[in-house]
């Protein structure tokens, strides 16, 4: 059967309506292994997401098919960010219908992303693997990938939310000193240089092991990254904490949500500047964004959000509210010669079969 699957770039801005479609009904089939709670994505869903990726984002997919082509069986991507920062890193992901595993595809779709890297001469290879399904490490070991950061999904189920306790942050909050302001959609033009500077605050989460720079998103970056998420129908609200005195924007918390799949919201970062930190600022702007989740978003039952698991700060914040670990992922990382080596061994070794 694998010798017989064809592997070919999908190319997102000329791929057909059926295209999409196989391309759509296997997303889902890995949907529902990875999100077993959630809506499955439309078709419209799928052909937006991809055709909406940012510019500095340069994502290339491949799709492995059966002879007859009625069917997709494995997907591999990889993300060569076109950034300042980074330059030596390319993020890629492999996925096998379960039905399809152990018979070598990952392995074949590897080349395409081995060959990309050497190409752009990215040298350290970046993937996460979710540990409810387990061949994702074992795939990244067999590789010889390392490990770079210990993470999880956590999850606050709204009926469990403690209202008393937002309550109270929200009374307790250094009113004297900032003033709190929305920002419904896309960043205000006007402040994008000082929302840069306040967005690289989000370097300060832990990276461990990882070998990453920090990333200095500019202004041009930034307004992509609105753009993308407009284009993908995906709302965002931004609430932000400024100082009276001086205007300067101390910090900010913000949420993601989609109309598709209403009852689910995204907590996406939440960042106060160093210097204002040990005011409340955190707890105030996160009680206050949930107050109007409550309000506007009365349908919306569960909130998920990703933390590094040595992110104690933030980590000390959501467990109090009553976030749940969800969900676990490990981020590797694999130098591209290792990749290759792990390449040409399994070249060897069947040529040495023949
Ligand atoms: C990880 C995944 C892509 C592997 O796909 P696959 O087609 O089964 O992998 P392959 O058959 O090409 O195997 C590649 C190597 O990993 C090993 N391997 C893969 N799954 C394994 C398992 N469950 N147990 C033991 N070894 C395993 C294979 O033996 C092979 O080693 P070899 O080179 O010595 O022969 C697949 O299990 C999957 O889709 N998992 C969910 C997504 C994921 O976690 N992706 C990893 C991030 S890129």
């Amino acid at each position: 059967m694998l010798n017989t699957l064809q592997i070919k770039a999908f190319d997102y801005h000329k791929a057909t309506e059926r295209e999409f479609s196989l391309l759509n009904e296997f997303n889902n089939r890995i949907r529902q292994e990875y999100w077993p709670e959630d809506q499955p994505l439309t078709l419209e869903e799928t052909i937006q997401n991809l055709r909406a990726t940012p510019a500095f984002s340069d994502l290339r997919l491949w799709t492995a098919w059966t002879p007859d082509r009625s069917k997709i069986v494995g997907r591999a991507s990889a993300t060569i960010m076109r950034t300042e920062d980074n330059q030596h890193l390319m993020y890629f992901d492999i996925v096998v219908l379960s039905e399809l595993r152990r018979q070598g595809l990952a392995k074949r779709l590897l080349t395409h992303i081995a060959t990309v890297a050497r190409t752009e001469n990215r040298r350290v290879l970046q993937t996460d693997t979710d540990s409810k399904i387990p061949s994702g490490e074992t795939f990244m070991k067999r590789l010889g990938a390392r490990m770079g950061l210990r993470s999880r999904t956590n999850q606050l189920r709204i009926a469990e939310l403690d209202k008393n306790l937002i309550r109270r942050w929200t009374e307790n909050a250094p009113t004297d000193e900032f003033e709190l302001g929305l920002w419904n959609g896309a960043y205000p033009e006007a402040e994008i240089g000082a929302i840069a500077k306040m967005i690289d605050v989000m370097n300060a989460q832990p990276k461990d092991n990882l070998e990453q720079e920090d990333w200095h998103w500019t202004p041009e970056e930034i307004r992509q990254w609105q753009k993308s998420l407009a284009e993908r129908k995906t709302e965002q609200w931004t609430i932000y904490a400024r100082d009276r005195k001086t205007r300067e924007l101390a910090g900010y918390t913000e949420v993601f949500w989609n109309p598709h799949h209403s009852e689910n919201l995204n907590q996406g970062d939440t960042g106060v500047l160093p210097k204002f930190r040990n005011k409340g600022l955190g707890r105030w702007l996160k009680a206050t964004m949930l107050e109007k989740v409550l309000h506007e978003r009365p349908y919306v039952k569960r909130i998920r959000t990703g933390n590094a698991n040595s992110n104690a700060p933030m980590l000390a914040i959501n467990n109090e509210l009553g976030f749940k670990p969800y969900k676990d992922w490990s981020t590797w990382q694999v130098e591209l010669n290792q990749m290759l080596e792990y390449l040409e061994e399994k070249t060897l070794v069947s040529q040495n079969r023949t």
